[in-house]
């Protein structure tokens, strides 16, 4: 799925992940993985992207948005209801609404960490863009609407569990909304000042108190360009290769309480030789309990 984003490519990110060696990184794991495919995504070239436009919003294929989320939500939904554990490989971050409408059960409350750049916290009303992508998370959290309807909400998420981690490129409106809500966000300078596995310890804590599980969402574009150059909207100053294994590693010590991952914004147009792709392979690894020793 790419609909979400300016820059093409994001749509080849789970073939680039799967010849990356996901499937592999799961057998020397002794994990069972069944790849269940690709969802069907309309193209952008057939589509008009302001197609359902009414005024006081923008939301670029917001329809077509939307169908893909339902069909991301029903799978990942199948996926749990089935007792196995949905990893959804994106594609933009857009997909996020439907991943977590999947994940999160009506009857139950469900906390997110949102590793990202970025706030993804614009709604139709302050985007600067149209993007989707940079919409995805305020969506699910209820803020913002389009036209008269409220878009993307999942009541099941409240805003106490959400937690941001490696902010560093926000908007000015976006900024005041995060600001005004009651998410955690830990910028790259609270990971300066308080280290990866501070920072990332607290938000787990943070994103499970009280809550029945919780969702992972990793945006490759959290990591340094250096380490990530394939993403579609890359920011300078993100973690490193290691710090990117730890945070994982924390991820993996809560396997209980994990409930869904989804990582996203892969674009192997833009990457050096796949080295993006094979690096969500090997976080992977690590979120599924990978040890040296
Ligand atoms: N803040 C910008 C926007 O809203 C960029 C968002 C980038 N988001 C992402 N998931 N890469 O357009
Ligand atoms: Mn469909
Ligand atoms: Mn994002
Ligand atoms: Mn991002």
């Amino acid at each position: 799925m790419d609909l979400g984003a300016d820059r093409r490519g994001v749509d080849m990110g789970p073939s680039a992940i799967r010849y990356g060696g996901l499937a592999d990184q799961f057998e020397k794991l002794g994990t069972s993985c069944i790849d269940s495919g690709d969802l069907a995504v309309p193209r952008p070239e057939e589509r008009d992207p302001d197609a359902d436009e009414p005024s006081g919003g923008r939301a670029k294929f917001r329809r077509e948005t939307e169908e893909v989320c339902e069909d991301v939500r029903t799978a990942v939904r199948g996926t749990i209801d089935d007792g196995e554990f949905p990893l959804v490989l994106g594609g933009d971050h857009s997909i996020a609404i439907g991943t977590v409408a999947g994940a999160a059960d009506p009857d139950e409350s469900l906390g997110i960490v949102w590793f990202d750049a970025h706030g993804d916290f614009n709604t139709p009303q302050t985007t600067p863009s149209g993007n989707i992508h940079g919409m995805s998370l305020a969506g699910i959290l209820g803020k913002g609407s389009f036209g008269d309807e409220p878009w993307a909400h999942t009541p099941a998420v409240s805003e106490e569990n959400v937690v941001l981690v490696g902010l560093r490129d926000v908007d000015d409106e976006e900024r005041e909304l995060i600001n005004e809500s009651d998410v955690t966000a830990y910028t790259m300078s609270d990971i300066d000042a308080r280290s990866v596995p501070t920072v990332v310890d607290e938000a787990i804590d943070i994103a499970t108190d009280g809550t029945d599980a919780i969702h992972v969402s990793l945006d490759l574009d959290w990591l340094d360009p250096t380490e990530a150059p394939g993403v579609g909207t890359p920011v300078r100053g993100g973690v490193s290769y290691r710090e990117a294994h730890i945070a994982m590693e924390y991820v993996a010590e809560r396997r209980d309480q994990l409930r869904s991952m989804e990582m996203v914004e892969v674009n192997p147009i833009l990457d050096d030789h796949n080295r993006t792709a094979e690096l969500a392979c090997e976080l992977a690894a690590s979120a599924f309990g990978k040890v040296v020793l």
